[in-house]
């Protein structure tokens, strides 16, 4: 069942997140953590690196796998999702870079960079906690809505509506990419615990359906209603038709 937590604004979000994570790395200092991008988990990151930097947090033993990245972009762009995690977590924190992961923008080859990101997700022998945001059509890392349910990584067509919304983040509308590489809903689903972040009466439709509405590729991150393990933190705001169509849902 899906629990879902109430943060006042984005500043309380944030905080309540990041000390969920916070206590997933001091449970089991070699935890494998599921990160995300976007502009959502920032002010997650901020926390964390605070707890780093306060020296409650240490992160010299944990590994992460990233969601999604890109397809055609270089670690050194700086709309890659590789530079973003760089720029607000990896390079403020005592992380190895060799216990980061996230898929290659620039292999070419669909089919061999889905395989071997598949490898290193299975080789770290479990998620303990996947990171997730949440676009406005309801898709999570970038499992756009279809027909299915993706399993595996997989090689995404962006939906006009995904290259619209994140073209805030690039010069023209042009420059983002058509295509990305995505961790599959079913490796999502294999996580021992998931966490989604939302924020902003503009995510407050598509939380609504997603946390109440029916279970359905159509909206993928509705299938986090049968995690045995997740929790959605959403500020006011971001709950606002959740809380006028379906209060129950609010434990
Ligand atoms: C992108 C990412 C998603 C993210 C979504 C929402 O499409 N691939 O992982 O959840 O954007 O972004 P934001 O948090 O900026 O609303």
């Amino acid at each position: 069942m899906l629990k879902i937590i109430k943060a006042k604004d984005y500043a309380d979000l944030s905080r309540k997140a990041a000390n969920i994570i916070a206590a997933q790395v001091i449970l089991k200092p070699d935890s494998v953590l599921g990160l995300a991008t976007g502009s959502s988990p920032i002010g997650l990151y901020k926390e964390l690196i605070k707890g780093y930097e306060a020296g409650d947090l240490d992160f010299s033993k944990v590994r992460t796998v990233n969601l999604d990245e890109y397809r055609g972009l270089t670690p050194d762009n700086d709309q890659s999702y590789a530079y973003f995690m760089n720029e607000n977590l990896f390079k403020h924190i005592n992380i190895d870079k060799a216990n980061t992961n996230l898929p290659d923008g620039t292999e070419p080859d669909a089919e061999k960079e889905c395989a071997r990101y598949d490898a290193v997700l299975e080789s770290m022998g479990g998620i303990d906690i996947q990171l997730l945001g949440i676009g406005l059509n309801g898709h999570i890392g970038f499992n756009e809505p279809a027909a299915a349910f993706t399993k595996g990584t997989n090689c995404v067509d962006l939906k006009a509506s995904t290259i619209e919304a994140n073209s805030r983040f690039f010069a023209t509308i042009d420059d983002v990419p058509k295509q990305a590489y995505t961790m599959g809903i079913g490796s999502i689903m294999k996580s021992k615990k998931v966490l989604l972040v939302a924020n902003g009466e503009g995510k407050a439709e598509i939380i609504y359906k997603a946390c109440c509405g029916p279970i359905t590729p159509e909206v993928p991150a509705s299938i986090l209603q049968l995690h045995p393990d997740a929790v959605v933190v959403a500020d006011e705001a971001a709950l606002k038709v959740l809380m006028e169509k379906c209060p129950e849902a609010l434990n």
